[in-house]
């Protein structure tokens, strides 16, 4: 039974701590963990280092297109942390892909269609043996359509606000929660109405509202879907 793999596609909006619970039940069970998401702040930074945005913030798509093959996205465990790093053509890039230029301007480029052709034959090669779990917008509408488990993530807006706000606090940054609040609606808007594979909900995927729920709780309800895929697959 342990030996049966399967592969799990984990969506939803952004900031609803999707790829914590998709990072801790990955190390739990032993699968691979790939954040689709860092592979497309990847393409971006590499577009901020090479010159591919226009000053208006639009990007220079038939450079990007003809550079496509040059970029090499990959993932490695940190020995010292065992956490995935990303890499992009073989340096590590996971802290600048993290940062708020990154952040602000991996939309368009999330939304070019031949980025998007590109990075999914990467995601469907990285689950050719299964045993993954994937997080993104798209992983069981495009990327994995035969996923066994596929879960899709929403709380309310005003919750995942509060916890970005929280955690920037934290963190010891500045931060206005109306700003924040603003910034996490408009992001939703953009994701659902982009033209190329919009963030909806697979019709075969469970529904996960975690707006009043403990991360232990969101662990526990997971490893339980789990079981459940693995036993009726
Ligand atoms: O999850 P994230 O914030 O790291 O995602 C970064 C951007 O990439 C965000 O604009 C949504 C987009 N994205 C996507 O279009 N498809 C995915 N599978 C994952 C992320």
């Amino acid at each position: 039974l342990f030996m049966k793999k399967i592969i799990i596609a984990i969506d939803g909006f952004s900031s609803c701590g999707k790829s914590t619970m998709a990072k801790d039940l990955a190390r739990e069970i032993g699968y691979i963990y790939i954040d689709s998401g860092a592979m497309y702040r990847a393409v971006t930074l590499y577009c901020m280092e090479h010159g591919l945005f226009n000053a208006d913030g639009s990007i220079r798509e038939k450079d990007l297109q003809d550079q496509m093959d040059d970029i090499h996205i990959s993932f490695r465990l940190d020995a010292d942390s065992q956490r995935p790093q990303t890499y992009l053509n073989d340096v590590c890039v996971e802290d600048r892909i993290r940062s708020l230029e990154v952040s602000s301007h991996v939309s368009p480029v999330a939304a070019l269609g031949f980025v998007r052709q590109a990075l999914v034959r990467q995601q469907q090669a990285m689950g050719k043996e299964k045993g993954i779990v994937m997080d993104g917008r798209d992983i069981g509408t495009a990327v994995f359509l035969d996923a066994e488990l596929k879960i899709f993530v929403t709380a309310s807006a005003e919750i995942r606000a509060r916890r970005r706000y929280d955690e920037l606090k934290a963190k010891g940054q500045e931060a206005s929660f109306e700003d924040i609040l603003h910034n996490v609606e408009e992001r939703d808007r953009i994701d659902q109405t982009r033209e190329v594979s919009p963030l909806r909900k697979a019709d075969d995927a469970i529904l996960l509202d975690n707006s009043l729920m403990s991360i232990a709780e969101q662990k526990e309800w997971l490893k339980e879907q789990f079981e459940k895929a693995i036993h009726a697959s």
